[in-house]
């Protein structure tokens, strides 16, 4: 008999309160049914987009996760059992399972992957070459649509999405500014990840510094909404073009974000504005995966990770990246 710890959703989270939220349990695992496979889980990927399905809004992407469920997220493990012939025991495997030690999942239901064991670090297949990457890479080229001599602005840049936006904008050729909070994080942008301008909304005039670059941007990759939009909004270049990732900053709230201040820009600048969201594309993913284990492998990008240890301290993790405590990619350690 094997014991399963997992962490359920209680009721709604109010503010950055997981812990009033959610609770961890435990169970004994039935034996896996026909079609199953199970996973003892090595890691729990922390993604900001999840606080959105913790909600009560129904108009998200994720329909709410109702009460009472294990809390749904990304996780890759070794399978320890299978009665799916395409999933062999002892393969990695990555799911969007549960919070859990032990994810028992229909493989297609729960997108599972068999990963590559040879990658210079596995944990880079919740990153760079996981929904991360793939997220920025797609975003960046095919809905920005960025060229050589583009200047992209990045938002929450030193995250795990916003710092691959960064350094994919690099590599295409275009001049890059990051937006993150506080000095550290701006010279890790600068030092790390190699943008052209770190600007710290904590501390600095984000319209201030844009306008002080000497160029306006042409490209905006969104990850953050609220008051950055409204100082990057009014300052893009004519035609500029903006993809939407992500709103971190209103995924607390219980109703729409207020629009942006200056949504008249786009008529005066005929901006155009999209939104991105990697599960419409499902047949880029081999495309994407090559091209980022090409940069990979030669040392062209690069994400650090924020590691936490112990299915316990999960909400410390998730706490840590919901707050900005984390660089890179946020991982809780089982
Ligand atoms: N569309 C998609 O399919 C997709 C897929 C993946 C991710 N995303 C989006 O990408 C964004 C980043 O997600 P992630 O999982 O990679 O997390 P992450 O960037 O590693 O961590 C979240 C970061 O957001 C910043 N942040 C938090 N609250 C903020 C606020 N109120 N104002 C400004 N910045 C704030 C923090 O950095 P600072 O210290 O700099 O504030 C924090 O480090 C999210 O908006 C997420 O929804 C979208």
């Amino acid at each position: 008999m094997t014991e399963n710890r997992f962490w359920r959703l209680d009721r709604h989270p109010e503010g950055d309160d997981f812990a009033a939220a959610l609770s961890l349990q435990s169970e004994t695992l039935p034996p896996i049914g026909e079609g199953q496979i199970r996973l003892k889980n090595e890691y729990l990927s922390m993604d900001a987009g999840t606080r959105m399905w913790m909600g009560e809004r129904e108009d998200g992407y994720q329909p709410p996760l109702p009460l009472g469920s294990p809390m749904s997220g990304q996780s890759i493990g070794r399978v320890v059992e299978s009665r799916d012939d395409r999933f062999a025991v002892g393969s990695l495997v990555r799911v969007f399972g549960q919070w859990a030690e032990y994810s028992t999942v229909v493989p297609d239901e729960a997108w599972a992957v068999t990963l590559d064991d040879d990658v210079p670090d596995i944990r880079q297949h919740f990153g760079v070459l996981g929904l991360n990457g793939w997220t920025a890479l797609y975003g960046v080229r095919d809905i920005i649509g960025l060229v050589e001599g583009d200047v992209l602005v990045v938002s929450a840049a030193a995250g795990a999405t916003g710092s691959l936006a960064c350094q994919i904008g690099r590599n295409l050729g275009a001049k890059v500014i990051g937006i993150a909070g506080g000095p550290e994080k701006c010279a890790i942008l600068t030092d790390r990840f190699g943008v052209d301008m770190a600007i710290d909304y904590k501390n600095e005039d984000v319209a201030e510094r844009i306008v002080a670059f000497g160029e306006a941007p042409t490209a905006y990759f969104e990850n953050v909404g609220g008051a950055i939009l409204d100082a990057v909004m009014p300052n893009m270049a004519l035609k500029g073009r903006i993809g939407v990732c992500g709103l971190i900053a209103g995924y607390d709230r219980d109703e729409p974000m207020p629009g942006p201040k200056h949504f008249d820009q786009v008529l005066m600048k005929r901006l155009r504005i999209e939104g991105i969201f990697l599960p419409d594309v499902p047949e880029k993913g081999p495309e994407l995966y090559e091209r980022l284990l090409g940069w990979l492998r030669e040392d062209k990008i690069d994400l650090p990770f924020d590691i936490t240890e112990g299915i316990e301290n999960t909400l410390v993790a998730y706490g840590r990246m919901m707050t900005g405590k984390n660089v890179g990619k946020t991982l809780l350690k089982l």
